[in-house]
């Protein structure tokens, strides 16, 4: 609340200041994507600040990829909807902003769907063999009260038209926001889920035109009563190695994440077109991310018809710091795209996710071992001078007598990341207390962990780049995202362990290309 509270007192101060011109002459400019900390795979905007992703959609052969920005500064506010796009989810083309802030109100987070058959009236193409157009569907933050609009496109998202007759759901609330808009097929209709953040609570609609809304169901409070509601969404997974699927809400939670601060819990049950109902306990709260730096998930819509797979991506960062992550030009980013998929442990089914399979093209093999003792692989590691700022890794570890085990990542002078197994905690973690530079703010280090089951052996699948760890473990079982800010050149990669016994199974490390290049 107290985030929200803040970012309303900076748009009454901002809004009556002439930036509607200035955000609708805003075109991205090129950029080296060469500053300091500046990931090279991850997308961050050319300039400025950015939060949430929003209005992911596949259309006509691009992944659209709409966010949170600031058009004017490096810090929250004039909230419009910057735009990229993408052939592979991995090389992004910045476009200019999509969607400006109005004089009266700013655009907050929202979806974006391809009206296939024309259902809202708003589509002109053209083509008699396909009427489709895009909608995006955002939410009109005014000064105390938040609305459902919609805007359209008949230029495959290159300009947007705000709807004559917004808003298209209004239910008088000062925090009703983030609609995420998906097509029904079942019954042939337009569903839509929102928040009362500050009540916890979930809002479902349906339409049969992206126009006329009807409110169905609610859902929640549910699970502590902490933190507000935002960035709501409900898909349908299959569930590894079956047949099965089941409905999964996600819910981002601002504050109250495991690790402090903003993070995305998620809900598995049953969903009949107008109601969800949760087939798991309340308690405790499942989440999706141990990091510090993972929130406001967006998943694409409309994936190609030959693609089945279900991806998202979350924002990078964490609303305790957002605003003063100690990057100049831009601020902010988002994490790798992610597949989702559900799979089912001993203690019932969990969300996995997995890095899209496309980062894979951006791999050059730079260091390959198997079956060693710690001393020995890492011996083989300087011997190979094998170090590090953008690069991906895949490690199999034996824990053996070892109490922990693990990497010492962008290690330079009195500085590295540990990524590690704890086996007397049973968990596996990320410390940055001692990552670089964290005096921006007092949450932003720390040693964030989340619990596993069996810590004998482990797998690691490592996303290092430049200002990021990003860590999934188990294939997914478990994934830990942190934004990191080590000095230029801290870039040794070691092993470590605690005790004796621990062995490397197999360890793989690339380098990775550039997809700013
Ligand atoms: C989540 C959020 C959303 C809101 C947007 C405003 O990070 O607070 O609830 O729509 O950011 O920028």
């Amino acid at each position: 609340m107290a985030t929200i509270m803040k970012k309303i007192a900076l748009f009454s101060f901002l809004t009556f200041s002439g930036v509607l011109t200035l955000a609708l002459s805003a075109v991205a400019q090129p950029s080296s994507y060469d500053q300091p900390w500046r990931p090279q795979y991850h997308f961050t905007p050319p300039q400025n600040f950015m939060n949430d992703p929003n209005g992911t959609v596949f259309y006509k052969g691009e992944y659209h990829l709409f966010y949170q920005h600031n058009p004017e500064g490096n810090v929250w506010g004039h909230m419009s909807w910057g735009h990229a796009v993408s052939t592979d989810l991995v090389h992004w083309q910045n476009l200019p902003v999509a969607i400006p802030e109005d004089p009266n109100y700013m655009i907050y987070s929202g979806s974006a769907v391809v009206d296939k058959n024309n259902s809202s009236g708003l589509c002109k193409n053209p083509d008699p063999h396909d009427r489709s157009c895009l909608v995006a569907i955002y939410t009109a933050a005014f000064k105390d009260r938040q609305k459902q609009h919609i805007a359209f496109s008949n230029d495959r998202g290159r300009t947007w038209t705000n709807y004559s007759g917004n808003p298209v759901a209004d239910v008088d609330a000062p925090d009703f926001r983030d609609p995420n808009v998906f097509w029904y097929e079942p019954q042939h209709k337009w569903v839509m889920v929102t928040v009362l953040a500050d009540e916890r609570t979930l809002l479902l609609f349906d339409s049969p035109d992206l126009k006329h809304w009807t409110k169905r169901s609610t859902f929640g409070p549910s699970g502590d009563a902490a933190g507000q509601w935002e960035c709501p969404d409900l898909i349908e997974l299959p569930v590894e190695g079956t047949n099965e699927k089941r409905w999964v809400l996600i819910i981002n939670r601002n504050p109250g994440a495991p690790a402090g601060g903003t993070g995305v819990r998620y809900l598995i049950g049953k969903f009949d077109g107008t109601k969800f109902t949760s087939e798991i306990p309340d308690s405790p709260v499942l989440w999706a991310d141990w990091g510090k730096d993972f929130y406001a998930t967006n998943t694409w819509n409309d994936m190609p018809a030959t693609d089945s797979r279900r991806v998202w991506i979350g924002w990078f960062s964490n609303w305790q710091y957002a605003n003063v992550e100690p990057t100049v030009l831009w601020r902010g980013g988002l994490s790798v795209p992610r597949t989702l998929m559900l799979r089912r442990f001993h203690d019932g089914l969990r969300l996995v996710q997995k890095p899209v399979h496309e980062m894979e093209n951006l791999r050059h093999e730079k260091f390959r071992a198997a079956n060693g003792s710690v001393a020995d692989i890492n011996r083989r590691i300087a011997e190979a001078g094998t170090m590090g700022e953008v690069y991906e890794l895949e490690a199999e570890l034996e824990t053996g007598q070892a109490t922990e085990i693990g990497f010492r990542l962008r290690k330079g002078k009195d500085v590295e990341t540990l990524v590690g197994i704890n086996t007397t905690r049973s968990e596996v973690f990320v410390d940055k207390t001692r990552s670089g530079e964290t005096s921006f703010s007092k949450d932003f280090p720390g040693r964030h962990a989340a619990t596993i089951e069996n810590t004998g052996r482990i797998k690691l699948h490592l996303f290092v780049d430049r200002s990021s760890v990003e860590v999934f473990v188990n294939d997914g079982e478990r994934v830990l995202s942190e934004r990191i800010y080590p000095p230029a050149g801290s870039d040794q990669i070691e092993l470590y362990a605690n005790g004796a016994g621990g062995r490397v199974i197999s360890l793989a490390i690339w380098e990775l290309d550039s997809v700013w290049k």
